[in-house]
């Protein structure tokens, strides 16, 4: 008792609005608006929203609640988490080491696109990437990319604000952040759906949102919507281990998991709808990916009167998104290193910062000197992406719920999410258990065995 007062309190976050702003913004980002909309649109709309969501429920979101109720018993790291609660067995920490590779090989691209929207904050901003002609806005995006020089430095630039912010803390660094950032994340969003509702074309781009197509749903597709499922909720890879680490005691756990996964699907289905109508209304082909982003949205934009303004706030809008999920992607390396060896805060995310670069440019670079570089067919870019958002995440959720359901165990379980009693959800905690312990494990063997036609 005596030695209490010498005792640091780990950081944490500290208010429930704290913790949401946190969580939200992890699960927020170029997720929603490079990729949902994008997959949506192109693979049977409503169609593919619907085993979106079904993938969310059955699976992404009880991998959720699994994680945050871990770290929060553990108050521990993505891999410790596995030491502390199961000692008996240290395999299962295998779960956390993926998921720190896993953190690694997501921010490679990710950082490489979020470098992108960085610069085109500021380009468009300038007037530079602006123009209502394609080809223009086509051959401004090129000379980006195909620039390593400029890819490099703008991916760097990214990795090293977002350490930055990581070197504050939980509570100053990335709860402060958050919290001011979530609001106008919103506030943009509604402005820019919005005016795009307001244009001409907004049927044909709501109908291509949303018109179901079930001939376009293959095993691949499921797979993808899966993929896409965990990749928007930040789980499998031990994020939601890190920030449930950091959650309060009183916190109702499946609520807030409930509520994160809710706003995250309301975010993704507004930016569709701030995108597609406008593209539609000029008459653009709907493309995915960056070419979406970073070529067609501009010159979308362009034509809206004020049309320079709203590109300028899209990149805003994907900045902030974008900087919320790395700050959650990149504590899950740190918080390891901090807690597993003892590193201060700054050397463990200094460690962390470089090793990224260095990892990121071989994303960064596929553009432009190792374009010819391929693994499968596939860039170092296109790799990253795809090894992780359809196999890592996925497999990381499978053992989490076998882990969680079947090893940690029924009574443990129940106690974590009920507070130790404090909250009456006990057929919530049913519902729960049942999703991890059989819906959601069998649910992901399925589809990765039919996405990769094994069955
Ligand atoms: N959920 C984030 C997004 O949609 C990405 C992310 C993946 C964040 C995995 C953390 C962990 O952009």
């Amino acid at each position: 008792m005596e030695k209490a007062g010498k005792v640091k309190a780990r950081d944490s976050f500290t208010t429930g609005f704290g913790v949401l702003a946190a969580t939200l913004g992890s699960a927020v980002g170029l997720g929603n608006i490079w990729k949902f909309p994008a997959l949506a649109g192109l693979n049977g709309g409503a169609a593919f929203i619907i085993i979106y969501l079904l993938s969310t429920l059955m699976a992404g979101l009880p991998v959720m609640i699994a994680e945050i109720m871990l770290g929060r018993r553990s108050r521990s790291d993505a891999l410790t988490t596995f030491r502390v609660l199961h000692p008996q067995r240290e395999s299962w920490g295998l779960i956390g080491a993926v998921g720190i590779l896993s953190a690694f090989l997501i921010l490679a691209f990710y950082t490489e696109v979020a470098g992108w929207v960085f610069a085109y904050v500021f380009k468009s901003a300038a007037g530079s990437v602006l123009s209502t002609d394609p080809k223009v806005t086509s051959a401004a995006f090129e000379k980006l990319v195909s620039d390593p020089v400029q890819s490099i430095f703008w991916q760097c630039s990214v990795i090293v604000f977002v350490g930055g912010i990581i070197v504050l803390g939980v509570n100053k660094g990335i709860e402060k952040t958050t919290k001011r950032l979530m609001p106008v994340l919103f506030l943009i969003l509604v402005m820019i759906g919005v005016r795009s509702l307001m244009l001409p074309g907004a049927a044909a781009g709501l109908s291509f949102l949303f018109h179901p197509d079930f001939s376009k749903v293959t095993g691949a597709v499921v797979m993808t919507a899966m993929g896409l499922a965990f990749f928007k909720l930040s789980v499998g890879m031990g994020t939601m281990i890190t920030y449930g680490s950091y959650f309060r005691d009183d916190q109702n756990i499946p609520l807030t998991a409930l509520r994160v996964m809710l706003a995250d699907l309301t975010v993704s289905i507004l930016a569709g709808i701030a995108i597609f109508p406008a593209v539609f209304t000029y008459g653009f082909k709907p493309e995915a990916g960056p070419a979406l982003l970073f070529i067609t949205i501009p010159a979308v934009f362009s034509q809206m009167p004020f049309g320079n303004i709203f590109v300028v706030l899209f990149f805003v809008l994907g900045a902030i998104a974008a900087t919320g999920a790395m700050l959650s992607i990149m504590e899950v390396p740190v918080a390891y290193l901090h807690q597993r060896f003892a590193f201060s805060r700054f050397k463990a995310t200094a460690m962390t910062v470089v090793l990224l670069i260095l990892i990121g440019s071989t994303a960064a670079l596929s553009n432009s000197l190792l374009a010819g570089f391929k693994i499968f067919g596939m860039t170092m870019f296109d790799l990253y992406d795809f090894l992780t958002s359809n196999l890592l995440l996925p497999l990381g959720g499978l053992f989490l719920c076998l882990f969680a359901g079947w090893v940690w165990g029924e009574s443990k379980v129940r106690a974590a999410l009920s507070n130790d009693g404090s909250l009456a959800n006990r057929f919530i905690v049913t519902i729960f258990l049942f999703l991890v312990k059989f819906v959601a494990p069998v649910t992901i063997v399925v589809i990765l065995l039919r996405g990769l036609k094994i069955i």
